[in-house]
């Protein structure tokens, strides 16, 4: 071990002083004032700074409904963006000499300091923006909605008795095993009582949301293609790999009972989530369309054939078009599809038509990914049980703003993605009713889902492991059940009162618009304002908002029979989530009123 040196006051240090320093040292941006340490030895003085304030993530009251704690162990959870690009960090770091090189001679030449300590990255896209300023302004207004807000919230916290508010997550002691994204416990409410919904605090949830791009702060409008992540799965995903990371063979040993555990657990959290009536009836996949997928080769090869239909809807996304035209060219089944009137909603009437007996499956989706529009789905579910079919509901864009319960929509399979719900990407998951799931063959034959093996036969086990074969996603997985916590505590209730009172504001917006056409005008419609701008192709839009730091997609969505319905073969898609604001509407709608005036070759 290395003896600190005494300073030139005598003062030596302690350990507990020096790893302060050395944290402080990591965490600073060049240019930043000193850490004040009496006596520190200057060469370690060098280039050091003091501790960065607070990240957005930590300042202010820990507020409802979910506030974000320091991670002791991850201190992955308590930097993010907020203390600017990666390079930052490598150009603050001082050249040292190692204490003693291997073989016990000492090495005094400086160790050479590696470009960036993110060495990861280095397998990207290099960063190529000027390092982030500090946004220090809470720049954030939810405004015109009532939204319950800090003064709510300050009223509820003033109402916690002084033992309660010792119990707020930023006050509660972190000793491992006690992570608050493991117990999800929260300050207490009265019962029923929902915490009030409050755009500022949930967004010092994403750090991603500091981020700028072009230099201005980042608007992330494209949660259709996928969602941000809050520090709570971030901080569960790094948890896992500090602590429980294992394959799942619960009994090999302890690290395996706390990853089989987890996972497990994850699986019961995706249960509760969509209603189901056991987790046996939760299969994870790699995303909706793997679960598609998934479906039509095990339950779709056994049970259409020659001659059988198969309905789809015309607002598909094409994950829920190949996999059942791949069904229907293997098996001589035949697809119908239906239509949609001038809204982008169904045609139930001729639904009903398309319901011969023939029909075996219908899947449709619940929200569609290009319009936004949300489909009476248990009325569809309703008709096609009447007529002897099974229903799958594609739920890729509902379960981010609607609930779902799938027993109350009787629906025989349920596919959604994890990324799309504020959960990692490479996890999804299928339901499936029971009884359906144990007389479908597996799909994937491997390890974990056999029950014994020998050259002459194999016998499964039963679902869902009958469908997991191979080591799947885990830590994805727990990090998926982290998301859906995340989700519960705000509730769907609120969120779903939140995003329909943002897509009001933003569809008046652009509506106001000259040259604007909307793409969907559904009444019942979830977060998505597809449209397009006479004079401008959807790339020239979707530039011109990249440069003002407003993410959206532009293009077809991967749902190109939907958009030729209505005559264009791409739009612009603005989709929302309960972190967007008011504010970045206005954003988004200053630089289409800009390009709208800058051409005058609009049409009227
Ligand atoms: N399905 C995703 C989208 O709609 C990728 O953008």
């Amino acid at each position: 071990m290395t003896i600190p040196t005494p300073t030139s006051n005598g003062v030596i240090p302690d350990e507990a002083t020096l790893g302060r320093l050395a944290s402080e040292l990591f965490r600073a941006l060049p240019g930043a004032a000193l850490p004040s340490f009496d006596g520190l030895p200057t060469s370690l003085a060098a280039g050091v700074a003091p501790a960065p304030e607070l990240s957005l993530a930590q300042l202010g009251p820990s507020v409802s409904p979910v506030p974000v704690a320091p991670d002791p162990v991850n201190p992955v959870g308590s930097g993010g963006s907020e203390l600017g690009v990666p390079e930052a960090y490598a150009a603050a770091l001082p050249a040292v000499a190692p204490p003693h090189a291997p073989g016990g001679f000492t090495d005094h030449s400086p160790v050479s300091v590696p470009a960036s300590p993110y060495y990861f990255l280095g397998e990207a896209r290099p960063y190529t923006q000027a390092p982030s300023s500090k946004v220090q302004e809470n720049r954030v207004v939810a405004q015109s909605f009532n939204l319950p807000g800090q003064e709510e919230l300050l009223a509820l916290l003033a109402g916690l008795g002084d033992d309660r508010k010792a119990d707020s997550f930023a006050s509660r002691p972190q000793q491992a095993g006690n992570f608050y994204f493991l117990d999800a416990r929260l300050p207490e409410l009265a019962p029923g009582a929902r915490p009030p919904f409050d755009v500022n605090a949930i967004r010092r949830d994403f750090p991603i949301l500091n981020e700028r791009v072009n230099g201005k702060p980042l608007v992330w409008f494209d949660n259709a293609a996928t969602t941000q992540k809050p520090q709570a799965v971030i901080d569960r995903l790094a948890h896992f790999y500090a602590h429980e990371n294992s394959n799942i063979h619960r009994a090999a040993h302890e690290l395996a009972a706390r990853a089989t555990d987890a996972y497990e657990a994850a699986r019961n959290k995706v249960q509760r989530f969509l209603g189901a009536g056991s987790a046996d009836e939760i299969l994870f996949v790699r995303g909706a369309t793997e679960a598609i997928n998934l479906v039509a080769k095990t339950w779709g090869v056994q049970n259409i054939g020659e001659g059988d239909e198969i309905i789809v809807s015309l607002l598909e996304h094409h994950a829920n078009i190949v996999p059942w035209q791949q069904l229907a060219a293997q098996s001589g089944a035949k697809i119908k599809v239906i239509p949609v009137d001038d809204s982008g909603q169904l045609l139930l009437d001729e639904y009903q038509k398309l319901l011969t007996p023939k029909v075996r499956l219908v899947s449709v989706t619940q929200v569609s990914n290009a319009l936004g529009t949300v489909t009476p789905i248990k009325k569809v579910i309703d008709m096609a049980h009447a007529a002897g079919a099974k229903v799958l509901v594609d739920g890729a864009q509902s379960v981010s703003h609607l609930r779902v319960n799938v027993q109350e929509l009787d629906a025989d399979f349920f596919a959604f993605s994890g990324h799309k719900v504020f959960g990692p990407t490479g996890i999804g998951v299928v339901y499936g009713k029971k009884e359906l799931l144990e007389q479908m063959p597996p799909w994937q034959g491997g390890g974990n889902m056999i029950a014994d093996v020998t050259f002459e036969r194999t016998l499964f086990q039963p679902p869902p492991n009958k469908f997991e074969a191979g080591t799947g996603n885990i830590a994805d997985a727990i990090g998926l059940g982290a998301a859906l916590d995340y989700v519960n505590r705000i509730g769907l209730e609120s969120i779903a009162r939140y995003e329909h009172d943002l897509l009001a504001y933003a569809t008046r917006g652009l509506s106001s618009i000259t040259g604007v056409r909307l793409i969907g005008t559904a009444a019942d419609k979830a977060s998505v304002a597809s449209f397009v701008l006479a004079g401008y192709s959807t790339e020239e839009v979707g530039r011109a908002l990249n440069e003002e730091g407003i993410a959206v997609r532009s293009g077809h969505h991967c749902a190109q029979p939907i958009l030729r319905r209505f005559g264009v073969q791409a739009t612009v898609r603005p989709s929302l989530a309960f972190y967007n604001t008011c504010e970045e509407i206005d954003r988004m709608l200053a630089v289409i009123r800009r390009l709208a005036r800058g051409k005058g070759k609009v049409a009227g």
